[in-house]
C-alpha cells in the first residue's frame, strides 16, 4: 500500500496543561531557592533571597510567613489543588530537522471540546494504512487544517505503508523505550506506559519504535503513575477512543497528580478503567489484569516524611498479568516510602496469586534526597513533586543511597525472593538506540544478581535490549527465551 499517512521518525508531540504552565513559570524561582541553599545551607535564608529576586512569582504563587519561612513556605492552596487543569496546547516538532527549517508548531486549545477531533486525527494518522484523502473524509475542516500543518512540519507524511513488526502469535513481553512494554499472548496485546513520537525521546536517536510498528497488536493500555516519563497522553491519542485504558484512581486532583481518568475522558476515550488496588481482576482478551498498589517514589524522606497535605501523592498502580503462557508483575518505579513498601504487596502476591514467572522493575536506587539541585535535567513535573513537600529542598543534594524511594538492586532482589520469581528483567532505564541496553543496565544487573545470591534466591536476571522480546520458545508454556531484535 503506497501513499498512506504515517508518523515520521523524530516527530514529537508535547502537551502543556495549566499546571505545567504554572510549573514553567515558577521553575526559575525554585531553581534559585536550590542555588541559594547550596551557598547558605539554610533553607529559610535561601527562600527569602530567592523571593526577593523573583518577587512577583513569590507573591502570586506562594504563601510565605516571614517569621517562620522554612515551615510556612508553600505553593498556595488554589494551585496545589486546582479545580480545573485544562489542556492549553499541543506543541509539535520534528527534532531531526534544524530549527531554522521551522519544523515545529503549536496547536492552541481554546475549547477542550475539540480534543476528541484531534484524538481522532492522531489515531487515523497512527494506523499507517489510510491515505490523505481517506483521512480528510473522516475529519472536520479545522482538523484538516491541523493535518496540513502536521504534514508541513514533518510530524506525519505520506509514505509507503509501514508494517507492524510485532512477531505474530508469539506470547511474551517486549521491551520498548524507557518504561514502555508490550505484553502479548497469541491473541491479545497489552501496552504499558507508552511513549511513541514523544518529547521525552532523545532527539538524536537514529532508531526508535514507531506507532505504526504496533498497529494491530494492542488491545488495552496500562498506565502506572502520573510522572511524565510514564504518562504521555499524545501517545495514547494515537490509539482508538474505545481502547481500554487502565489508570490509577486519583481521589483528589492535585498539581502533582492530575485526575488521569478525567483527562482521558476529555480526550474522547470511552473505556477508561480506574479501580481500587486489589480489585477483582479484569480480563482483556485472554490476559487477566490485577491492579496492585504502587508504594514508594513519593517526595518523602525520613527527615520530612509527610507531605504538606496527605492528598499530595504520586498515585500509581503496579499490575500483575496472568496468562496461559506466563504470569508477570511489573513494578515500574515502585519501592519504599516511610510508612509503606512493596514488600507487603509481594507477600500478598505470594499468598493470593502464587509464583511470578517474570518480574520486571526499574533497578535504579533513586531517591528524592539524591536528585541533586539542577532542575534542568528533570521533567517539569519534578517541580510539582518537590512542592508537595518543600522542606525536601534541604536534602536533595545528599549522597545517593542514604534513603532509597525506589527498590534499588537490594529491594528488587528481595521482592524476587518473596514471590519466587523465575526471571527478573530490568526496564525503565531511559531511552536508547534499538538493540542497545538501557542506561546502566549492566552494572545494575550485576548488583541485583549479587543481592539475589546473598538471599539464596534462584531468580535468573535476564539482560535484554530495547526492541528485544522475552517470549515462549516453540509454543512451550512457561519456557521463555530472549528474542533478539524482535521489534526491529
Ligand atoms: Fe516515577
Amino acid at each position: 500500500m503506497n501513499n498512506v499517512i504515517s508518523f515520521v521518525r523524530g516527530s514529537q508531540i508535547r502537551p502543556i496543561n495549566e499546571s505545567d504552565r504554572i510549573c514553567y513559570v515558577i521553575q526559575p524561582f525554585i531553581q534559585e531557592v536550590l542555588d541559594r541553599f547550596i551557598e547558605s545551607h539554610n533553607l529559610g535564608t535561601a527562600i527569602e533571597q530567592a523571593a526577593t529576586k523573583h518577587e512577583e512569582v513569590a507573591k502570586k504563587f506562594f504563601d510565605i510567613n516571614y517569621s517562620n519561612v522554612e515551615e510556612s513556605f508553600s505553593l498556595k492552596q488554589e494551585f496545589l489543588f486546582p479545580q480545573e487543569n485544562p489542556l492549553l496546547a499541543l506543541h509539535y516538532s520534528n527534532t531531526l530537522f534544524p530549527s531554522f527549517l521551522g519544523k515545529s508548531g503549536t496547536k492552541i486549545i481554546k475549547d477542550e471540546s475539540i480534543l476528541p477531533d484531534i484524538h481522532n486525527l492522531l489515531y487515523l494518522c497512527a494506523q499507517s494504512n489510510l491515505s490523505y484523502d481517506q483521512i480528510c473524509q473522516q475529519i472536520s475542516e479545522p482538523t484538516i487544517e491541523l493535518l496540513d500543518k502536521l504534514i508541513k512540519c514533518s510530524i506525519v507524511k505520506e509514505r509507503e505503508h509501514q508494517k507492524s513488526s510485532v512477531p505474530p502469535e508469539t506470547p511474551g513481553v517486549f521491551r520498548l523505550q524507557h518504561a514502555g512494554l508490550l505484553y502479548r499472548t497469541k491473541t491479545t496485546g497489552i501496552l504499558v506506559d507508552p511513549h511513541l513520537h514523544s518529547n521525552y525521546g532523545i532527539p538524536q536517536l537514529k532508531s526508535d519504535i514507531s506507532r505504526a510498528q504496533l498497529e494491530g497488536s494492542v488491545d488495552g493500555i496500562l498506565i502506572s503513575h502520573p510522572h511524565y516519563d510514564h504518562w504521555h497522553y499524545p501517545t495514547l491519542m494515537m490509539f482508538a477512543p474505545e481502547t481500554p485504558i487502565f489508570v490509577p484512581k486519583v481521589p483528589r486532583a492535585t498539581i502533582m497528580c492530575e485526575d488521569m481518568e478525567a483527562r482521558l475522558k476529555s480526550l474522547g476515550f470511552t473505556n477508561v478503567i480506574a479501580v481500587d488496588w486489589y480489585a477483582e481482576p479484569i480480563a482483556i482478551g485472554d490476559i487477566e489484569i490485577h491492579v496492585l498498589p504502587f508504594y514508594g517514589e513519593q517526595p518523602l524522606v525520613p527527615e520530612f516524611a509527610r507531605p504538606i497535605h496527605p492528598d499530595l501523592r504520586n498515585w500509581g498502580n503496579t499490575y500483575l498479568l496472568r496468562t496461559e503462557y506466563y504470569t508477570s508483575w511489573f513494578l515500574i518505579d515502585a519501592g519504599q516510602e516511610p510508612m509503606k513498601s512493596m514488600f507487603e504487596v509481594a507477600e500478598y502476591v505470594k499468598e493470593k496469586i502464587g509464583t511470578v514467572d517474570l518480574l520486571l522493575s526499574n533497578f535504579q536506587p533513586l531517591s528524592y534526597n539524591s536528585i541533586g539541585t539542577n532542575l534542568s535535567g528533570w521533567g517539569i513535573d519534578i517541580v510539582a513533586n518537590l512542592l508537595s513537600n518543600p522542606q525536601i529542598f534541604s536534602v536533595t543534594n545528599k549522597e545517593e543511597g542514604e534513603y532509597v524511594a525506589l527498590l534499588g538492586p537490594k529491594g528488587v532482589a528481595k521482592v524476587c525472593a518473596i514471590v519466587g520469581a523465575k526471571a527478573c528483567l530490568p526496564y525503565a532505564h531511559s531511552w536508547a538506540e534499538i538493540g542497545q541496553p538501557g542506561v546502566n543496565d549492566e552494572q545494575l544487573i550485576a548488583q541485583v544478581e549479587a543481592e539475589l545470591k546473598n538471599l539464596g534466591a534462584s531468580t535468573q536476571v535476564i539482560p535484554w535490549k530495547i526492541g528485544d522480546g522475552y517470549a515462549v520458545k516453540n509454543g512451550e508454556v512457561r519456557d521463555l527465551a530472549i528474542l533478539e531484535g524482535a521489534l526491529s
